[in-house]
């Protein structure tokens, strides 16, 4: 048993499409899990809405007493360390804590602590590191559509380099057989991920893709230099996926975006809602796969079950 999920990457092939398949098993409905007495806390650093609520509906499903901290009455504004921070959480008896931090990789010090000297921990977002749970929700609406990932095509489009989905998406396709490609703005590449994939113009092969799936242009994370020559309408020409480009799509590809979405920036309005979008499925997913995700860090004996 885990004692950390932190980074998709870290996870085998096996353990993912295991993880998936329960993720599907709980929202088809067949498996009721009930009764667990571990206490999760949440302790979001950075604002959320999908990532924040679907922990917690996820943890109210699976039955978890759970604390949600505010960090900005916590003692971190204090100065106390994230590390002290987690030991005292243990030292209170949380079993599990569920982070979201601007600071990257904040987890790695804690491999061989999670589960003794501080709780579990579920990475819900580090900076543009890893977004691991929304790999998960991704991957999940992936295989509802198509089945497999072996042979598709993917192309990630938009602000890839501030972009943990970007970054937590790119290897895990990658790994899984699909033919990953980036398209978006010179300055918004990012040369760690080309062994993953190259990048491309946004129209080059665009009716070839089976996943067309949007970054949000995350402003809070770009310099003010850099806002100052953001234009909307050029973007979105560009870069963004305009009802002209969603004609040119495969019959069968599917739209991503992680959301929040900009409207009218990396997405034309009305094709939020079109047929093709999986968005709002996306965040239903969510609620599954992070069910999924707390489950893999349940002691199992605690945990009871019933299949209808
Ligand atoms: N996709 C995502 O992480 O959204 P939130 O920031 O609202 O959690």
């Amino acid at each position: 048993m885990a004692n950390v999920f932190v980074n998709i990457n870290d996870l085998s092939d096996q353990e993912l499409l295991s993880m998936i398949h329960q993720a599907l098993l709980f929202k088809s409905g067949q498996f009721i899990p009930v009764i667990n007495r571990q206490v999760v806390a949440n302790l979001f650093f950075e604002n959320s809405t999908r990532t924040a609520t679907s922990f917690q509906m996820a943890e109210m499903k699976l039955g978890y007493q759970r604390i949600v901290i505010d960090p900005n009455k916590s003692s971190a504004t204090k100065g106390e360390s994230l590390e002290d921070t987690l030991k005292t959480l243990k030292a209170i008896g949380i079993d599990t804590v569920v982070i979201r931090h601007s600071l990257r990789d904040w987890y790695q010090p804690f491999y061989e602590m999670a589960g003794k000297e501080v709780p579990k921990l579920v990475n819900a977002g580090d900076g543009n590191g890893q977004h691991p749970s929304q790999s998960l929700l991704d991957l999940m609406t992936i295989v509802e559509h198509f089945e497999n990932f072996a042979g598709l095509r993917v192309r990630i489009i938009g602000d890839i380099y501030h972009s943990r989905v970007a970054r937590s998406n790119a290897e895990i396709l990658n790994r899984l057989g699909v033919e990953v490609t980036f398209s978006g703005p010179k300055e918004w590449q990012d040369q760690s991920l080309e062994q993953f994939g190259s990048f491309v113009d946004i129209d080059e092969d665009l009716g070839k893709q089976d996943v067309i799936m949007l970054l949000r242009v995350q402003h809070e994370r770009l310099t003010d230099e850099e806002n100052q020559d953001f234009t909307i309408d050029k973007y979105h020409e560009d870069y963004g996926l305009t009802k002209d480009r969603y004609r040119k799509l495969k019959s069968n590809a599917i739209i991503m975006h992680p959301a929040p979405v900009n409207r009218g920036v990396e997405i034309d309005s009305d094709l939020v809602e079109a047929d093709k979008s999986r968005i709002f499925q996306q965040m239903k997913n969510g609620v599954y796969a992070r069910m999924a995700i707390l489950n893999s860090l349940t002691i199992p004996s605690l945990m009871s079950g019933v299949r209808k």
